[in-house]
């Protein structure tokens, strides 16, 4: 590799080995984050994460453009969500889905106008779905058959007005990884069935739509359906279309209202090892245009507008944690071989995912290039668990040892918006780096902020 050379997925796009072998990202040397913000350090790529934002929406626009169709994004804020990132996303034209009052609040800190946000959750309390009306909140995503009556009777107690709901129904497609099986029930929480009860009655989806639209106090502007996350076959996504569309047909017949807008949600795989294919968006937008069009041919209705959630795909590859390397400890195992652990500076309470999903990442040895002989490592943290794995299987030089700094790619989705302060580990900082210049969008927790919540 040349000096100018960048690494690839599953690394952002700027990130490349500097002249002397060290990592450089956004122009940045990775020893002098490090030195600068310390370790554990999450590292975000401005950059690729706003050149994704722009290509995903550009993408499923021109795709859907073909057909006649329209296409909105809101950035999935549950994936990570801070004031910088809401503002980039909403520069790059995306808007901001929320899922808690919580996420609500940054997203209005940020700026982002209220007709430029979402608001999902299967348990809103009042309070959220107060702040969202007193927001104008573009849509509220109703999880529930009543929350139809709720938030209209918060829009009448207010003395009137329009409050724009979607319905989020299950459409019995679930996806995630590499497969996608279509079910006709479903047992989860999220969203309302859309089979039919067993006398014939009303599937709950239509149900709550028809009570959506008796209500005058609500608009109903769409249906939603999220399929999954993690998915890396388009399959699930062609199959959920078609049979949202074909609800929306029956509504419209039912009760003469014809909605606007589709949203399909999020849930675009991303690349977490070098081998990792992502999924291919430009595939899925021309694949989804067809079927959408196919579908509503055969229905009679026109095309709605489209809209999408995606989180993991935009904010994920930007990511990379940085840690530092403490202990190295070869272990030999039953067959003989030897494994080297090398504890970092982080573990668990900065990515649950490899604990919680078995989920695997990548890493390499970022601070030097070291010795090309390598050895078989897993990368652990310093948590008292063991599962506390950061990498499971990946192979680092042979002269790995302590005070080498060790990057872990793809960190930028579910990491830093999952962390945990587990063994009152203070949660890292989230460095922004670009064009050859850092700052920290989140500054990292101290000892004082931990004890700040203890009442002694
Ligand atoms: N929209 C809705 C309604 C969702 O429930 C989700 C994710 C998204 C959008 C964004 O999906 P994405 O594009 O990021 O896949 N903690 C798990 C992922 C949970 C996803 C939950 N919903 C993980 O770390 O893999």
């Amino acid at each position: 590799m040349t000096v100018d050379e960048t690494m690839g997925p599953p690394w952002s796009a700027t990130v490349r080995r500097g002249a002397d072998g060290a990592l450089v990202v956004g122009g940045v040397d990775v020893r002098w984050l490090a030195a600068t913000y310390g370790t554990a350090t999450y590292v975000l790529d401005e950059v690729d994460l706003r050149t994704r934002a722009r290509q995903l929406r550009t993408t499923l626009q021109a795709a859907f453009a073909q057909v006649g169709a329209q296409v909105d994004l809101y950035y999935a804020g549950k994936a990570f969500l801070c004031v910088a990132v809401a503002r980039w996303v909403h520069d790059e034209g995306l808007g901001v889905d929320t899922a808690t009052g919580g996420e609500l609040g940054v997203a209005l800190y940020a700026g982002v106008p209220g007709q430029r946000i979402g608001l999902h959750g299967n348990n809103k309390s009042d309070a959220e779905i107060a702040r969202a009306l007193d927001a104008g909140v573009a849509r509220i995503v109703i999880d529930a058959p009543d929350e139809v009556d709720r938030i209209a009777d918060a829009v009448a107690l207010r003395g009137g007005g329009r409050a724009d709901v979607m319905v989020r129904v299950t459409t019995g497609v679930h996806a995630g990884g590499h497969e996608y099986i279509s079910t006709s029930h479903e047992d989860q929480k999220f969203g309302l069935s859309i089979v039919p009860g067993p006398d014939g009655s009303d599937s709950p989806a239509l149900a709550t739509l028809r009570a959506v639209v008796a209500r005058p106090e609500l608009h109903l502007t769409g249906i939603h359906s999220h399929i999954g996350s993690q998915i890396l076959d388009p399959g699930g996504f062609v199959a959920a279309v078609s049979k949202v569309l074909t609800l929306r047909a029956e509504v419209a017949q039912t009760t003469g209202v014809l909605v606007d807008e589709v949203d399909l949600g999020g849930g675009f795989g991303i690349a977490y090892l070098p081998d990792d294919v992502a999924l291919d968006f430009e595939r899925v937008a021309k694949d989804l245009a067809a079927a959408a069009v196919d579908a509503a041919a055969q229905l009679g209705t026109p095309l709605p507008k489209f809209s999408f959630e995606p989180g993991r795909s935009i904010v994920g590859p930007a990511g990379m944690t940085l840690y530092e390397v403490g202990t190295v400890k070869p272990v030999r195992l039953a067959d003989g071989t030897v494994r080297t652990y090398v504890s970092v500076d982080g573990g668990m309470s900065d990515n649950i995912r490899p604990a919680l999903y078995q989920a695997d990442y990548h890493a390499v040895l970022a601070s030097r290039t070291g010795a090309p002989e390598t050895v078989q490592a897993r990368v652990v943290g310093k948590h008292c668990e063991s599962g506390d794995i950061v990498v499971r299987d990946v192979q680092l030089p042979a002269d790995i040892r302590r005070g080498d700094l060790l990057a872990v790619a793809a960190t930028g989705a579910y990491g830093r918006s999952m962390a945990s302060t587990y063994n009152l580990v203070p949660r890292p900082p989230v460095v922004a780096v670009a064009e050859g210049s850092a700052r920290a969008l989140l500054r990292r927790e101290t000892d004082a902020d931990l004890l700040a919540f203890d009442q002694g």
